[in-house]
């Protein structure tokens, strides 16, 4: 069977206007600027105004991204958001946001994949796409991580930040497009990052708030661990598929966790910093956001041009990670 080749028609990206500083953070727990920056590289990230959720971020980044792509909201067959931090249980962050653009034909559904879950919307999306199924689908990752953030744990409140960024996925030219995906998942290091309260397990009660269990706890050097290991793998496989190399990059977009996990993963690659998207400086992590928002504003800048591979790569909760390769 022919697959029709899928690419990226435009990006789009929000972050509110809210900066939270380290500066502020210190005031907040016990910490500071130069622990921060030295162990992680962040040095602000955004926070949502009280009266915005996800689905609103989403909103404006997916408006962006359809005027980029020079596609209207009723010609989208499909909305997938990627998010841990959905407006509501259900609807879901889709279906708010399918009604606020007014994208009557599109089918809408959130995606859980973590900070992976771009990358797993991505492949889901173009899947569809190549088969024929559907035409033009807006992938969005957005986050308000500050509302599941504990602000009195300095071993996370310090990492995480609001945002979102969107891509309409469609048809492209034979020999550009989306060239391979990995995609993978250890749910038994599932404890290693996790909110565990307010599902179905841990229901909202006095004691469950009490106990702080709607917020993410993280076994921080257990994950970085991980991370370390499966950015490199992830993108070593994903260029495997698609029968290239590491020497073939010319731009690394990864998941904005810790400046030290994408030195080591630029190290596996062998690659200098100049071909990797570095913005996690004035956002921190912003889980399924932080890959569409780098994407973003590495077009904005025009540090992408025709023809360039692009490898996308990141991890997390669940655990889960994901890459994939593109060629712009
Ligand atoms: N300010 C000051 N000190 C802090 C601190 C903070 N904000 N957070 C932790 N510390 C302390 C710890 O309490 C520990 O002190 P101790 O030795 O007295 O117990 C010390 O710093 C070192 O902690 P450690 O956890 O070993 O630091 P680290 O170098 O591993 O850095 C992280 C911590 C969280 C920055 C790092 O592990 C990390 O980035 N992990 C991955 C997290 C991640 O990416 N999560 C999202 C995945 S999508």
């Amino acid at each position: 069977m022919n697959l029709q080749p899928v690419g990226i028609l435009g990006t789009g990206k929000y972050v509110p206007e809210r900066v939270l500083t380290n500066q502020e953070l210190e005031q907040m727990v016990e910490t500071n600027d130069e622990w921060i920056v030295s162990r992680t590289g962040i040095r602000e990230r955004r926070l949502a105004a009280p009266d915005q959720a996800t689905s609103d971020l989403a909103y404006e980044a997916s408006v962006s991204a359809l005027r980029a792509a020079g596609i209207s909201a009723e010609e989208l067959d499909l909305i997938i958001v990627a998010t841990i931090t959905p407006d509501m249980f259900f609807p879901s962050t889709a279906c708010i946001l399918q009604d606020k653009l007014g994208a009557s034909r599109a089918a809408a559904f959130d995606l859980s994949a973590a900070c992976s879950g771009f990358i797993y919307g991505l492949a889901t999306a173009s899947s569809m796409i190549a088969s024929g199924m559907y035409r033009h689908v807006l992938v969005v990752g957005a986050e308000c991580l500050s509302r599941i953030t504990d602000f009195t744990d300095r071993n996370t409140c310090i990492l995480f930040g609001d945002g979102a960024g969107a891509v309409v996925l469609g048809p492209v030219a034979e020999g550009r497009g989306f060239r391979a995906f990995e995609l993978g998942a250890d749910g038994a290091g599932g404890d290693l990052l996790k909110v565990c309260g307010g599902g179905s397990r841990v229901p909202a009660t006095e004691q469950s708030i009490g106990e702080r269990q709607h917020f993410i706890q993280m076994a921080g050097s257990e994950v970085f661990k991980f991370a370390v290991r499966i950015m490199g793998n992830a993108a070593e496989e994903a260029l495997r598929k698609a029968g290239m190399g590491k020497e073939d990059i010319d731009l690394l977009v990864p998941h904005q966790a810790n400046i030290r996990i994408i030195q080591s993963a630029l190290n596996r690659l062998q690659l200098p910093e100049d071909k990797c998207m570095i913005n996690l400086d004035k956002y921190g992590n912003v889980s399924a956001g932080s890959i569409p928002i780098a994407l973003a504003e590495a077009v904005e800048s025009g540090r992408i041009k025709e023809g360039d591979t692009i490898v996308m790569v990141g991890f997390g909760g669940g655990l889960t990670w994901g890459a994939s390769v593109l060629t712009w």
